[in-house]
């Protein structure tokens, strides 16, 4: 399939989905957001794709949103067309795991599309933040909401009053980043990720993403209890009797999805 803002490429079941308007640093416009969910949906539905990589260029994972489509809209516009809401609506329902690789400038949408993934992998360049205090609005896809969850109140706000970026270390630090690596090795571990999860069992690594998100959304006595169903759910499947059996013959485990 051919996109005009995006690249996917599928090989050795990871599909590798590059964000493509170089000329406005990847800026988030309507058609690259639902070409991006179209994408995914796609990978999702193909039983060959194990893993998902999203990723942009070495300067920029993503500007932002398009300040240039956005300017001239008013109140009325946005909110009749729920700008956005349909593509990440659809982006943060995938089932199957999304790792953001991102290097350079991950900002405003750019930060919170990268969020929307289920782990980020930062270039040791990496730069994110919510910028839009900057446009006289705000965060309007997570910023507020899923910064705040991975890295507290006290830093969301500073990045969101402020407007100030966050580096790699820092991000690390705090909780918005898994690994940083060097920038021009960032594919490579991105890739290597992927491949690790590739490896394991569709069933488990659906309900690690369901049960992990779950924890966003959830309190903790609820949350532990979802977690032991989908735990005791996942014995009956033949994977679990493959996964246990081989590590007690000493052997890697045969996968089938069963
Ligand atoms: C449209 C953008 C853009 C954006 C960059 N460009 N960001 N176009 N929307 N978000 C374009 C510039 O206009 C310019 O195009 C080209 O990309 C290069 O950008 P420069 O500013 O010249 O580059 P540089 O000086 O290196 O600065 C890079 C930057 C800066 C720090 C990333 O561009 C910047 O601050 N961008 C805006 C970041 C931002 O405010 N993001 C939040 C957007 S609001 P030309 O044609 O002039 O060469 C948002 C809301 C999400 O994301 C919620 C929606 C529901």
């Amino acid at each position: 399939m051919a996109y005009e803002t995006i690249i996917v490429e599928i090989e050795d079941h990871i599909a590798l989905v590059k964000l493509n308007r170089p000329d406005a640093m990847n800026a988030l416009n309507d058609v690259l957001l639902s070409e991006l969910a179209q994408a995914l949906k796609a990978a999702q539905k193909d039983p060959k794709v194990r893993c998902i990589v999203v990723t942009g260029t070495e300067k920029f994972f993503a500007a932002g949103a398009d300040i240039k489509m956005m300017a001239e809209k008013g109140f009325v516009d946005v909110y009749s067309e729920d700008l956005f809401s349909d593509a990440t609506g659809t982006i943060a329902r995938i089932r199957k795991p999304i790792i953001a690789a991102v290097s350079g400038y991950a900002l405003g949408g750019g930060c919170e599309l990268a969020m929307m993934c289920d782990f980020i992998i930062a270039g040791d360049n990496a730069k994110f933040g919510q910028p839009e205090i900057n446009l006289g609005v705000m965060a309007g896809m997570g910023g507020s909401q899923r910064l705040t969850r991975a890295i507290g109140k006290a830093k969301a706000m500073d990045m969101n009053l402020t407007g100030r970026f966050m580096d790699a270390e820092e991000a690390e630090r705090a909780g918005l980043v898994s690994r940083v690596v060097p920038c021009k090795k960032l594919m490579e571990n991105a890739m290597q990720a992927a491949a690790k999860i590739a490896e394991k069992s569709m069933i488990s690594v659906m309900a690690v993403k369901e049960a992990v998100n779950r924890a966003e959304e959830t309190t903790l006595t609820e949350g532990l209890l979802y977690e032991k169903r989908l735990f005791f759910s996942l014995f009956a499947t033949e994977d679990q009797k493959e996964g246990m059996t081989a590590f007690l013959e000493k052997r890697e485990p045969q996968f089938r999805d069963r």
